[in-house]
């Protein structure tokens, strides 16, 4: 697996705008989830039990800033190393709460999409077809950490 600077840099350079509007792109990335999957909704204890999406819920933002900054770190990490090294805790950690909620490998290409489109959306311009490629590509190594842990433990 070559992950080049360039790509880790536009992975870099688009969170670092992101991360100006935390409260605004993590409303945006759910609304989105629930757009390509209104069935997602009852798995997450902030969303189930209503019909709006909270506003400032901070399980919400929390989810949605650990999904980009991990696939953040995925980029630097596959640069530095060829590989996605998550530390043993918190993939256990990671692969556990996933299959307790009920998340299986579809959820994670509509979490892929949303992720997507909000980059899209954060960078305006800057958008291209190398940048959605290195996001797409370090996202789908964490998710295949992710996926790997929970076979495992169940
Ligand atoms: C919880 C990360 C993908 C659904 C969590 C937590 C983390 C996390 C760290 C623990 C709670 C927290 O700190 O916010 C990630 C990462 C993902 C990913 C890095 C992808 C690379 C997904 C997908 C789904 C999902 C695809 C399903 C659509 C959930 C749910 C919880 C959770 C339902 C429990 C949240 C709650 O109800 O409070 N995730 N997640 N995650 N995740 Fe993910």
């Amino acid at each position: 697996m070559v992950f080049s600077e360039k790509q880790e840099a536009l992975v870099k350079e688009s969170w670092e705008v992101m991360k100006q509007n935390i409260p605004e792109f993590s409303l945006r990335f759910f609304t989105l989830i629930l757009e390509i999957a209104p069935a997602a909704k009852s798995m997450f204890s902030f969303l189930k039990d209503t019909d709006e999406i909270p506003q400032s819920n901070p399980k919400l933002k929390s989810h949605a800033v650990k999904v980009f900054k991990m696939t953040c770190e995925s980029a630097i990490q596959l640069r530095e190393k060829g590989e996605v090294v998550v530390s043993e805790t918190t993939l256990k950690y990671l692969g556990s709460i996933h299959l307790q909620k009920g998340v299986i490998d579809p959820h994670f290409e509509v979490v892929k999409e949303a992720l997507l489109r909000i980059v899209r959306e954060a960078v305006g311009g800057k958008w291209n077809e190398e940048m959605k490629g290195a996001w797409g590509e370090a996202y789908d190594q964490l998710a295949m950490a992710i996926k790997a842990e929970m076979m495992k433990a169940h």
